[in-house]
């Protein structure tokens, strides 16, 4: 018998096909036993009739709960009327195990339960929709940066000091000496930046956030491109190419579960193309103000200042120099005036708020060692840093981009822990 998967029953009408995988949904009406047979790749009608499979695998087949697991043999039809488009003909099947009262029913279940339950949920075809897409768009955003002739450098996840503050730091023993879960391969990046010029590390990134927003995990992926000689505004245009291309390549290719199964409005999807409006920092501030926000010039924005600004356009958008006050110790100061720094963020419209950060890297070796020593950091675990300011000094500048929280806006979903398999949480870490 030949085997199959569903994903690609479409090529078997009229053929008997072997099928593995579990009970999905079942329902009987006394002759007839229908079975939603989902493999992974998809779901699939099974039509079971005592007539033609007899009575001990009709017996069998009663038997079955949801998520049992099993084998069955049937021939595929075309049919417009059932889910997917195909239904089987069923005329063997073999019950693999049964499953004893699987907790996740089709009714609804609370957040909690369900996180519990992680493990299992992701079997739920709206989860399996979220990370199918996820894999999509790790495999576009690679073939981005490699189409284009960056090197993936990897960047080292045991790191000696911090690179986004000192607060957010996991720490950990390794043989006697502190190390901690890095932040960001940024500075790594801007090693191999003067090796390749054009790189990108793509991995898992570790923050102790304290904070229990729906946009922050404590371990989350970052792509982050570094390019020597590329100036903000270089930055900011490859930022746009790429969200465009990856949001682009994600609609042509998961439509359908997008609209189908995520219920996702794609017009705003069909938005994301160039330009991307640019703000600066000074004119957002204002723009907060007039709209009636408690916001001082000179903090941070907040998860609200960012989704009041992120209503006044229908596209991702940049804010570009943040006051250096706010900014890590890396950033160039904006030549026009030395309280900015020629950062940059790409915020997602709809409330999404920000999925880029991003700017110009310090290139003076002096400047470089006055900042480091004002933030108080270990300038020890900085000097290898520092000799790229001692050997060939170069302008450069580059960006990370949550994964996370870019799937969440595509997705169309409230919060980020729906975007990674296994989410780790400030109050989560299994299972
Ligand atoms: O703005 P961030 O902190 O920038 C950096 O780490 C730079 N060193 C990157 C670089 O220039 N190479 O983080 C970049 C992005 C954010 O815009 C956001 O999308 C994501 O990483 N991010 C988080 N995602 C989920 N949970 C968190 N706790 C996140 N913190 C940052
Ligand atoms: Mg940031």
């Amino acid at each position: 018998m030949q085997p199959a998967e569903i994903s690609g029953i479409s090529g078997f009408v009229g053929q008997s096909v072997l099928l593995s995988g579990w009970v999905y949904n079942i329902r009987s009406s006394g002759k007839i036993i229908f079975v939603q047979m989902r493999d992974g790749t998809g779901v699939i009608q099974c039509v079971i009739e005592r007539s033609s499979v007899g009575d001990e695998i009709f017996e069998a087949a009663s038997s079955l709960t949801q998520e049992s697991s099993l084998e069955i043999t049937g021939s595929v039809k075309e049919d417009k009327r059932a889910p997917g488009g195909y239904e089987l003909d069923v005329t063997d099947l073999k019950v693999i195990h049964v499953a004893d009262g699987y907790p996740i029913t089709p009714k609804s279940h609370g957040m909690s339960f369900l996180m519990d339950n992680r493990h299992l949920w992701l079997r739920s075809s709206r989860q399996n929709a979220i990370l199918k897409i996820r894999a999509g768009v790790i495999r576009y955003i690679r073939e981005f940066y490699d189409n284009r002739g960056f090197i993936c450098c990897d960047t080292p996840i045991f790191t000696p000091n911090a690179c986004e503050g000192t607060t957010t730091l996991f720490g950990t023993d390794y043989f006697g000496d502190r190390a901690y879960l890095t932040q960001s391969g940024q500075l790594y990046n801007e090693a191999t930046a003067a090796a390749f010029r054009k790189v990108y590390c793509f991995g898992p990134t570790f923050r102790a956030e304290k904070s229990k927003t729906r946009r922050h995990l404590t371990e989350f992926w970052m792509v982050e491109p570094e390019v020597a000689f590329a100036r903000l505004e270089d930055i900011m245009k490859l930022a746009e190419d790429f969200v465009v291309e990856v949001v682009g390549r994600t609609l042509e290719n998961y439509r359908g579960l997008l609209e189908d199964v995520l219920e996702r409005d794609v017009s705003m999807l069909e938005r994301v193309k160039p330009p991307f409006p640019r703000i600066s920092y000074t004119d957002a501030a204002a723009k907060l103000k007039e709209k009636g926000v408690d916001f001082e010039f000179g903090g941070d924005f907040g998860g609200n200042d960012e989704t009041v600004l992120s209503e006044e356009f229908d596209r991702p958008f940049f804010v570009h120099r943040f006051p250096a006050a706010i900014k890590a110790f890396y950033m160039e100061p904006d030549p026009d005036d030395n309280k900015l720094s020629l950062s940059v963020d790409l915020l997602a419209p709809e409330g999404y708020g920000e999925i880029i950060g991003g700017g110009e890297r310090a290139s003076d070796l002096e400047y470089l060692e006055k900042k480091i020593e004002e933030e108080e950091l270990p300038r020890k675990a900085f000097e290898w840093y520092l000799d790229l300011r001692r050997y060939g000094a170069f302008p450069h500048s580059g960006f990370g981009l949550g994964l996370e929280r870019l799937l969440a806006y595509i997705c169309g979903i409230k919060h980020v822990r729906e975007t990674i398999p296994f989410p780790r949480l400030i109050n989560r870490l299994s299972p």
